[in-house]
């Protein structure tokens, strides 16, 4: 039990010990501590917690008691809690006795401190509280906003550092705890948490939760609503409302079989089961990796199975993030790099490795296009990032994904598979359930693989602390994308596609071929795809998303009919963003923009329609 704190302790003092300036020492000091919270664990830290609180929608709230287990050094003061927009109302110890706390001043982002003064012998702390209808990382939907427009549906989103607007927490990566929970909610509907769930609906709405496994706050998750359970196999099932549940069955057919093969990859999987939720399309993301049970957009039910590289990602994550954890969000490359390289690697071992080397070359598209968004010799493109007094959402760009993604291929191709996936089995092994930092690892793979030596430049270094893209000895090649090369190519000349070929494209084909062609196109190239090959009546949102960008360049106007319906149906932030840039970067279209996202806003997610309201904001364009 005394073992982290022992550790953190006996660390900090053995690199103290080596450095005599004060700023060297505060250097050291800001990179042992996580600056985008305000616990400090070394002093006093949670262990677990019992959180007993009811869902109350009428009122948009949260409220209860959040019961934390705590260990502290002998002679700790007080422990800090993260919290935003909460109602504290009283604060107690084991005894049931009042601790005296302070609730600090609101800073953004960052929320406020709550100081809580501890006794010697204080092991609980016991929070009463409330949320407020403004937590950002809530979503309450009226039935109007879900599929079955019958009942109400609340989820949360928690990473990055948003856990604090819904529960009392030490919200940092690298601070894990185990829970359980009881939740009342309104009789008739459902509830899962990132937890051992349920697959009836509980009588009168009471139901409770396990997680015994510890985890950091942002993988705290909860959803309510009308939905029910379906199965997929044996440790696998998705939840979601009626009218979604046997599209998403059929779509997500493999769920097992990806458990499966990630096993045989990479050692056993360590959270039981592994279920997936169908959530309303307000979902500001395309998964998030809940322990247990990922949070899904429904926008990647396309009907043709074609993007559920979504379900391996975020299924990979049960180990790189979710078991050896990104010890605070400057490194965390660690958690999207490693999980973009596993997520392909499941799909190769189901697939082929065509399949995974077009999803490849698709994200080095995304990795070309995101340097150039943010300028070769941008420091946000470095593999560590500097996110000190920054929101972390700033930092959670393509980068960390593709960049990370190619970074691993790479010493993969240098020293060969075999090596390189013992070499990753022993890393999840060896690190499962710590927090792990861009050093550390760097330090494991020298050890490990004797990289730098086997690697000449560009060395690890070069990819994890230096900008644009390094040289790359291990581009992804394929037959299939070269073909549709060649069609790009004369299409972009004359108009003309081969539509012998173009009808038996995959989804991945025609991302690519949409990719190479100019982003601005005439009225003859708009009508031959539109009518050859009804893109802009695509069901497919990632077709349909690369499509639009090109229309609103074009200016083609004809696309706002169905633009307006994507906008205001659909929340998740990757498609919701990009195509507002590209309306107000038109001056014929900001106008309409505007009229559309006032109309759509309250569809939103916080985490999209402050990314929004940010964008018009840039542009003097007022939302209210
Ligand atoms: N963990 C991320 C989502 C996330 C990242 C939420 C940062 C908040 C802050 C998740 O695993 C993810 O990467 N989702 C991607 C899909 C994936 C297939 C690349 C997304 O939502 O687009
Ligand atoms: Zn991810």
């Amino acid at each position: 039990m005394k073992y982290n704190i022992g550790l953190s302790i006996y660390l900090l003092t053995a690199i103290f010990q080596g450095c005599d300036k004060p700023q060297e020492k505060k250097e050291i000091m800001d990179k042992a501590r996580d600056f985008h919270s305000y616990a400090i664990p070394s002093e006093a830290r949670v262990k677990h917690l019992n959180w007993d609180v009811s869902v109350d929608f009428d009122n948009q709230t949260i409220a209860g008691t959040a019961d934390w287990e705590i260990e502290k050094t002998p002679n700790a003061q007080a422990i800090h809690f993260d919290t935003r927009y909460l109602t504290i109302k009283r604060v107690t110890d084991q005894a049931g006795d009042d601790l005296d706390h302070t609730l600090a001043e609101d800073q953004g982002y960052m929320g406020s401190d709550l100081k809580i003064s501890l006794k010697e012998n204080t092991t609980r702390v016991i929070i009463e509280y409330a949320t407020q209808a403004v937590a950002p990382a809530l979503q309450w939907l009226n039935p109007t906003q879900t599929l079955g427009k019958n009942a109400p549906f609340l989820f949360t989103q928690s990473q990055a550092i948003l856990a604090r607007s819904w529960i009392p927490c030490q919200d940092s990566p690298g601070i894990r705890f185990t829970y359980n929970a009881q939740v009342k909610v309104p009789d008739g509907l459902m509830a899962v948490m990132s937890a051992e769930n349920p697959r009836e609906k509980m009588a009168g709405g009471k139901y409770v939760f396990n997680m015994p496994q510890p985890i950091p706050s942002y993988l705290m998750a909860l959803a309510v609503g009308d939905f029910e359970f379906g199965e997929v196999g044996p440790r696998t099932a998705i939840y979601a409302e009626k009218g979604m549940l046997e599209k998403a069955l059929w779509e997500f057919t493999d769920m097992e079989n990806m458990l499966i093969a990630a096993e045989e990859l990479y050692g056993p999987y360590a959270w039981d089961r592994y279920d997936l939720i169908v959530l309303p399309p307000s979902f500001p993301f395309g998964g998030m990796e809940n322990p247990r049970i990922t949070f899904a957009t429904p926008t990647v039910v396309a009907g043709d199975r074609s993007l559920t590289s979504l379900v391996a990602h975020e299924l990979a994550h049960s180990w790189s993030g979710n078991v050896v954890t990104n010890s605070n969000w400057n490194d965390f490359w660690l958690n999207e790099g490693f999980t973009v390289y596993f997520e392909r690697r499941i799909m190769e071992a189901l697939y082929g490795a065509d399949y995974a080397e077009m999803l490849a070359a698709l994200g080095f598209n995304d990795l070309k296009n995101q340097v150039d968004e943010l300028g070769a010799e941008s420091p946000d493109t470095h593999l560590q990032l500097n996110l000190k007094d920054r929101d972390p959402d700033e930092g959670m760009t393509d980068i960390a994904y593709e960049k990370g993604y190619f970074f691993l291929r790479e010493i993969e191709g240098r020293v060969g598979r075999e090596k390189f996936d013992q070499f990753l089995r022993n890393y999840f092994e060896l690190y499962a359930f710590k927090p792990m930092d861009t050093e550390m690892f760097l330090e494991y793979l020298n050890k490990e693989l004797g990289i730098p030596s086997t690697i000449s430049a560009p060395s690890p270094n070069d990819w994890v602390f230096g900008p644009g893209i390094p040289m790359m000895e291990f581009k992804p090649s394929s037959e299939r994308f070269a073909r549709v090369r060649t069609q790009a190519e004369q299409f972009s000349l004359n108009g003309e596609v081969d539509e012998t070929q173009a009808e038996n494209w995959t989804t991945v084909e025609w991302l690519e071929f949409l990719h190479l062609i100019p982003d601005s196109l005439n009225a003859d190239q708009i009508n031959i795809l539109d009518s050859k090959f009804e893109l802009s009546q695509s069901g497919n949102s990632e077709i349909f998303f690369a499509w639009m960008k090109k229309l609103i360049r074009s200016e083609h106007d004809q696309c706002l009919d169905r633009l307006g319906k994507f906008l205001t149906s659909v929340g998740r932030r990757k498609f919701i963003l990009p195509l507002f840039e590209e309306l107000v970067a038109k001056e014929k279209y900001s106008e309409w923009a505007l009229e559309t996202y006032k109309i759509a806003r309250s569809n939103y997610h916080s985490v999209t329609y402050n990314s929004v309201d940010a964008l018009f904001e840039e542009k003097g364009l007022a939302i209210s």
